[in-house]
């Protein structure tokens, strides 16, 4: 399939949405139908979900961003076949079966929207000076500072392995710990000067960011719980559309992927299949769909996406 003639249509947008085309092409499959849209952003996705919908078609945005929310309020404003709701997508499950509502496709874009990195004031980019939070949502949970000046040396180390896959993580957890007990950690600036004094390569200063990006959202956990969840308020046929951007958030979409279509998880060494599961989705796409060469010179943040999708039996 070619998609290449819609890449243009987003370069002034707040966030230019990556595989839009292909996500709205392989989501929706009944222009009637009743779709979720789980991380709506800046609604680039959802646009072009509703373009594809009929006068019936339905979608339900949600995203924990209250900047993203107002944003899209505006944008869609009149528009009826939405309804938007700032809740996180872990929830989703239990606010569609609350009203008995089935779903024909869900898509989860995860990571983080082009003006939440580009935003000095929430923190997630260490180019640019500013309070270290990283909150999605900064009304819940602990900001990135708190964590960093609170938790354990070998919390934090274990957080940067863990989620960072940085092999230096216990000697950054111990300046860390060294900093702090003259001064509090408060900016961007000072977790990259902590940082760059154990390494100077940019790659470990990402690496760093994302681990504590990811543990002060508990985004793994939130992701295992929106696949679980989005299987369950899945109607037969349903489409399952996630897009994500590293090797963590991958591995387990296609895990979770995998185990829902396989029709057997007794171990390896049982002769005979005594689990009697049954299949559950079936994968669209055996490789995972990437950005073409166009849409990467178009948007260079869209490098590192991966799409998978799989559909409810
Ligand atoms: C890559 S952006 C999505 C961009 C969107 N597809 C668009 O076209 O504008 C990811 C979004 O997911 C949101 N997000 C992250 N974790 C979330 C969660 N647990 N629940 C809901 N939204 C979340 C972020 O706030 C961000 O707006």
């Amino acid at each position: 399939m070619r998609f290449t003639s819609e890449v243009a249509n987003y370069e002034n947008q707040p966030h230019q949405p990556v595989l839009c085309a292909e996500t709205a092409t392989y989501l929706v499959t009944i222009s009637d139908g009743l779709y979720i849209d789980g991380t709506l952003g800046f609604g680039g996705h959802t646009q072009q979900i509703l373009n594809r919908l009929g006068a019936d078609g339905k979608i339900f945005g949600f995203d924990l961003d209250p900047e993203a929310i107002s944003y899209c309020r505006q944008r869609f404003r009149g528009e009826s076949r939405l309804r938007i709701i700032q809740e996180s997508f872990r929830e989703l499950d239990q606010m569609m079966q609350a009203q008995n509502i089935f779903a024909n496709g869900v898509l989860l874009d995860l990571g983080l929207s082009s003006l939440q990195i580009d935003n000095p004031q929430k923190g997630f980019s260490f180019s640019c000076d500013g309070p270290l939070d990283m909150r999605f949502n900064p009304k819940r949970g602990i900001p990135a500072a708190d964590l960093l000046n609170t938790f354990r040396e070998s919390e934090i180390a274990d957080i940067i392995y863990q989620y960072g896959e940085e092999r230096r993580s216990r000697q950054i957890a111990k300046r860390i710990v060294k900093y702090r007990r003259n001064k509090k950690i408060s900016t961007t600036t000072e977790l990259v000067n902590i940082i760059h004094s154990v390494s100077g390569h940019i790659k470990t200063v990402a690496r760093v960011f994302q681990a504590i990006r990811i543990a002060v959202n508990d985004e793994l956990n939130a992701l295992k719980d929106a696949l679980i969840g989005s299987q369950s308020i899945l109607s037969s046929g349903g489409r399952l559309v996630v897009i994500s951007y590293h090797s963590l958030e991958d591995r387990i979409v296609k895990r979770f992927i995998q185990n829902a279509e396989s029709t057997c998880v007794c171990p390896p060494l049982i002769p005979i299949c005594q689990c009697n599961k049954q299949q559950e989705m079936k994968v669209i796409t055996r490789k995972p769909i990437t950005p073409s060469g166009e849409e990467i010179s178009k948007n260079p943040r869209a490098r590192s996406a991966k799409m998978r999708v799989a559909e409810k039996v």
